[in-house]
């Protein structure tokens, strides 16, 4: 949707190609397995359009969006028998030295505002209409850093596709027709050292990164010794083909708590695309030589989602009532 056209109406869910906002909060819940847990789990999706358009037309110009991602295993509980090709749960990585873990999540909302009170707003309304069915198992409220830096003062997302190139690298299409229009969505939280990052040489950090650090320009490394986090999160293929993915990250802390993130969240076409971006980082390309920033950054969680489209989240919300996945015991159809 065009920047004007998003001007006179509240921004669709599901809406991957929403603009980069001020703010953000990355919740993930897990859903209670019981009926009613699962149905007020539907309700909210069902209603979540609308509680955009609730909070999100008091103040247009903040443009509100949410994108909701639906885990590996709650797929199953809402439609065991249709899921996108390659949906699976994040697997943990162990290189040599550095380690990613899997952690719980059934649904990730991504919320972006360009005002925090729209994020908490509809993130307050959000969980009140998903009441004790869900339990929280990570909030994380999200800032724009000067001009998209991350909290190691680097500016992240410039290499972020664009144009036709967003949906040709974010959105599935025609390979997965049933899925076409929704996106893989990988999230981790990391916190950093920044005191040991700030004893690191501007020279050595920007060859860490790939980028210089005050004007953010490319660096070429394909003779150095050891390659950037840039160059291992560049995937190519045998054909020579890069594949890009969608990056959202947003910085985090509290400094009183000497606590300082950056939030990953990536989408994809493909999952696969992210899962060897993961390992080229983690085992190292060749291995042993392992992105250098997770010296720096360590993940406290790694979750992997499916965002269906809007149609398609309808469609699954409605599946799942039909089968009666969602009913309480008493109101369940009777096996005949
Ligand atoms: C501590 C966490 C991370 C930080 C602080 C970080 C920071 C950065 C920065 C500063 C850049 C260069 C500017 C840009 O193009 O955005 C970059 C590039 C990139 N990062 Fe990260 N990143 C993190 C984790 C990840 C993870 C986990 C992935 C993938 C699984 C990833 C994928 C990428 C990609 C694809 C690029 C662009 C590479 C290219 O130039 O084509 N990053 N990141």
């Amino acid at each position: 949707m065009s920047a004007t056209q998003w001007d006179r109406v509240p921004i669709e869910t599901q809406s991957i190609d929403a603009p980069l906002s001020q703010a953000a909060v990355f919740l993930v819940v897990t859903v209670a397995n019981e009926a009613a847990a699962l149905a007020k789990a539907c309700a909210a999706l069902d209603g979540l359009n609308d509680l955009v358009k609730t909070v999100g037309f008091r103040d247009l110009s903040a443009r509100l969006s949410c994108i909701v991602g639906i885990g590996s295993d709650l797929w199953d509980r809402l439609l065991p028998d249709r899921r996108p090709r390659d949906l699976k749960s994040f697997a943990p990585i162990k290189g040599a030295v550095h380690a990613a873990p899997s952690t719980p999540g059934d649904l990730l909302f991504h919320i972006r505002s360009e005002r925090p009170d729209l994020c908490f707003e509809f993130e307050r309304l959000l969980l009140d209409s998903l009441d004790t069915g869900v339990t929280v198992v990570d909030e994380v409220s999200g800032f724009r850093y000067f001009d998209a830096r991350d909290l190691l003062g680097f500016v992240d997302g410039t290499a972020n596709p664009t144009g036709p190139d967003l949906p040709a690298s974010a959105i599935v299409g025609d390979e997965d027709a049933d899925f076409a229009g929704g996106s893989y969505v990988v999230v981790q939280k990391y916190l950093h050292d920044l005191g040991a990052w700030g004893q690191v040489p501007t020279p050595l950090q920007e060859a860490i990164v790939g980028r210089t650090k005050i004007d953010n320009v490319e660096i070429d490394d394909d003779d150095a010794p050891r390659k950037s986090h840039k160059s291992l999160a560049t995937v190519v293929d045998a054909e020579g083909n890069e594949y890009d993915i969608l990056r959202d990250n947003m910085p985090f802390g509290r400094p009183g708590q000497r606590e300082f993130g950056t939030y990953f969240i990536g989408y994809s076409r493909r999952l696969w695309v992210i899962e060897t971006m993961l390992q080229r980082m983690y085992v190292g390309d060749p291995p042993g030589a392992y992105d250098r920033l997770l010296d720096f950054s360590t993940p406290q969680t790694g979750t992997t989602f499916f965002a269906p489209s809007r149609a398609t989240l309808e469609r699954l919300v409605q599946a799942a009532r039909e089968r009666g996945a969602t009913a309480r015991p008493s109101e369940a159809p009777t096996p005949r």
